[in-house]
C-alpha cells in the first residue's frame, strides 16, 4: 500500500493523510478486542506496533473495527494544535459509541497524553487513561486498573526505554515497506517544537537488535525497511561491557552500513536528518550502497539566518546551504531532498519570508511538508518570544511556499522524465488494479502497468510523463 501519492502536504493535509486505522482482524473467540488509531509521525505509527504487540502478549486481539472493540487506543500527536483538536474531535465521536456500550475503555497514548497528563482526564471525561510514550510496556495494567473503574495513568519518560526486544505487529502493512525505530526521544532544543517534552532524552537503540529485526523482515519477504528517528545523525551507542563500561560506539554511517549489508535486495531508507549533524561519512556511506536509497529529508524550517537562530535550529542559511552543495557534489543532483518548513514563526518579517522562498528555489526541493507557526505551550519560543504573526498572514506566507514548492516538485519529477527508475512494487495503484505502484531511489511514486508483476518484485521503468506528484511509465525490464 502506497500510504500517499500526495506530496504537496499543507498542514492539514498532512495529518488527514496520516490517519491509518489498524486493520488487522483477528476475532479468535474469547479474546478481547483492541482497537487503535494512530496520529502524527511515523514514528507514532511505528509505536502503535509496539503497543500491539505488547497487547497481543497480554492476549488481547487487534480489530479494524471501533464498535467491536472492548479497548479503544488513540495514539496521539501534539506537534500543532490542530492535530490536539483532532484528537478532541474523535474523543466526542467516541463519547457517543461509549453511551452505547459503557464497558468499553478509552486510553488516550502517544505525544497529548504526555503534554497533558493528568489534565487529559479532568478535561475529557471520556478517558480512562493516560500513557505516554515510554509507559507502553505497562499498558495491559493499565488497562486492568481501567476495568476496575479508576483512572489509570503512567506518564513515566525514561532515559533507557527503546522497545529494543520487542518484535512490532505489522499493522496495515503492505508487506514490503517497513518502519524500524532506531532511537527515541530528542535533545535538540528546536524553540518551536514539543517533541522533546512529549518524547523525552534522546537514546539509541542497541544496533544489534536493529539488524535483526531488519533481517526478520527481509525473510519475511520485505523488501524495504525506514530506519526511523527525530535526528537519524546523531545516533551512537555503546555496548556495555561485562565489567560496567562501554564498548566500541556504533554510529549512525555504521549502523547504516550494517543494515545495508544484510542483502543487496533490502533498500534502506532513513528519516530526519538534521542539517547540524548529518556528516560526509553517511553521505558516503549512501553512496556506496546501491541499496541505500538517495533520498535525504533534510528539514530547513526558514531560510533566514536571524529565524533560525530564535528557532534554536544551530545552523544558519550558509551552513545549511553547504550542506546541500556537499550531497550534491557526493550524491549527485539526481539525489532526492526534502525538507520541513514554517511560515509565520515569532517577529518573522516579510523580507526573512521571501529568503525562506529564495532558499527553496536555491535548493529546489522535491517534495515538502510546509506549515503555519502554531505555539505549543511550554516550548521555550512560547515561554520567550512573542507568537506575533497574524493568523492571515501566517496563511498567506504558507499559501506561497506552497505554490513554489508546487513548481518544484513538477520540475524535478520532470527531470525523471525519459529516464529508466529502478522501482520496488508496493501494490496496486490507487486509482485502478490494472496499473501497479512503488517508488524509485528517490522516493518518488511511480505508476505503470501491471502486466505480469506483483508486489515486492523490482523492475526498471521508462517514466514517460509526470504530474506534481507521481511519475508514469511502463516497465522496460525487470531485475
Ligand atoms: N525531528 C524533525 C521534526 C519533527 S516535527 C526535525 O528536526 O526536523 C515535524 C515538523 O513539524 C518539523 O520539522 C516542523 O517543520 C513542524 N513543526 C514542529 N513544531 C511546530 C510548530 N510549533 N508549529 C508548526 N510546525 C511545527
Ligand atoms: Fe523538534 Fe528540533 Fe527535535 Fe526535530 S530536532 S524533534 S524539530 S526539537
Ligand atoms: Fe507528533 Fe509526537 Fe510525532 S508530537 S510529530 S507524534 S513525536
Amino acid at each position: 500500500m502506497i500510504t500517499s501519492t500526495l506530496k504537496i502536504l499543507s498542514e492539514s493535509d498532512k495529518e488527514a493523510c496520516e490517519v491509518v486505522k489498524v486493520s488487522e482482524e483477528e476475532l479468535a473467540a474469547g479474546k478481547k478486542r483492541l482497537f487503535i488509531e494512530s496520529y502524527g509521525c511515523q514514528m507514532n505509527f511505528s509505536d502503535s506496533e509496539i503497543v500491539a504487540a505488547v497487547m497481543r502478549n497480554a492476549d488481547f486481539a487487534t480489530t479494524s473495527s471501533e464498535d467491536m472493540a472492548d479497548v479503544v487506543f488513540l495514539n496521539t500527536c501534539s506537534i500543532r494544535d490542530n492535530a490536539e483538536q483532532k484528537v478532541r474531535n474523535r474523543l466526542k465521536h467516541l463519547n457517543t459509541l461509549k453511551k452505547k456500550r459503557p464497558g468499553m475503555i478509552v486510553g488516550v497514548l502517544g505525544c497529548m497524553a504526555e503534554r497533558l497528563k493528568t489534565k487529559l482526564l479532568e478535561e475529557e471525561k471520556i478517558v480512562d487513561i493516560v500513557a505516554g510514550p515510554d509507559s507502553y510496556r505497562d499498558l495491559p495494567r493499565l488497562v486492568e486498573e481501567a476495568e476496575t473503574g479508576q483512572k489509570a495513568v503512567n506518564v513515566f519518560l525514561s532515559r533507557e526505554e527503546t522497545y529494543a526486544d520487542i518484535s512490532p505487529i505489522r499493522l496495515n502493512s503492505n508487506g514490503i515497506t517497513a518502519y524500524i525505530s532506531i532511537m527515541r526521544g530528542c535533545d535538540n532544543m528546536c524553540s518551536f517544537c514539543v517533541v522533546p517534552y512529549t518524547r523525552g532524552r534522546e537514546r539509541s537503540r542497541d544496533p544489534f537488535s536493529v539488524v535483526r529485526e531488519a533481517k526478520q523482515l527481509f525473510d519475511e519477504g520485505y523488501r524495504e525497511v525506514t530506519l526511523l528517528g527525530q535526528n537519524v545523525d546523531s545516533y551512537k551507542y555503546s555496548p556495555p561491557t561485562p565489567d560496567g563500561g562501554e564498548g566500541q560506539m556504533v554510529n549512525f554511517a555504521q549502523l547504516l552500513e550494517m543494515v545495508a549489508t544484510i542483502s543487496p535486495d533490502l533498500r534502506v531508507r532513513f528519516s530526519t536528518s538534521h542539517p547540524k549533524d548529518i556528516t560526509d561519512d553517511v553521505l558516503w556511506t549512501m553512496k556506496k550502497y546501491e541499496n541505500i536509497c538517495k533520498y535525504i529529508h533534510l528539514p530547513a524550517q526558514s531560510g533566514n539566518s536571524r529565524v533560525l537562530k530564535i528557532m534554536n535550529r544551530t545552523y544558519d542559511r550558509d551552513w545549511y546551504i553547504q550542506k546541500i552543495d556537499r550531497i550534491r557534489e557526493i550524491l549527485g543532483v539526481d539525489c532526492g531532498i526534502s525538507t520541513d518548513m514554517i511560515t509565520g514563526f515569532c517577529s518573522e518579517t516579510e523580507e526573512e519570508h521571501q529568503d525562506t522562498l529564495t532558499l527553496m528555489e536555491y535548493v529546489k526541493y522535491d517534495y515538502a511538508y510546509m506549515f503555519a507557526y502554531s505555539e505549543r505551550p511550554g516550548t521555550p519560543a512560547a515561554k520567550k518570544l512573542k507568537d506575533d504573526i497574524a493568523e492571515d498572514v501566517k496563511k498567506r506566507r504558507l499559501q506561497e511556499v506552497i505554490a513554489v514548492q508546487l513548481q518544484h516538485s513538477g520540475e524535478r519529477n520532470q527531470l525523471a522524465v525519459g529516464k529508466v527508475h529502478k522501482v520496488l512494487v508496493e501494490g496496486p495503484s490507487k486509482r485502478s488494479d490494472d496499473f501497479l505502484c512503488g517508488r524509485n531511489d528517490q522516493n518518488k511514486v511511480v505508476v505503470f502497468p501491471k502486466e505480469n508483476f506483483k508486489k515486492g518484485d523490482y523492475v526498471q521503468v521508462l517514466v514517460t510523463e509526470c504530474s506534481s506528484a507521481t511519475l508514469i511509465g511502463h516497465v522496460v525490464e525487470t531485475v
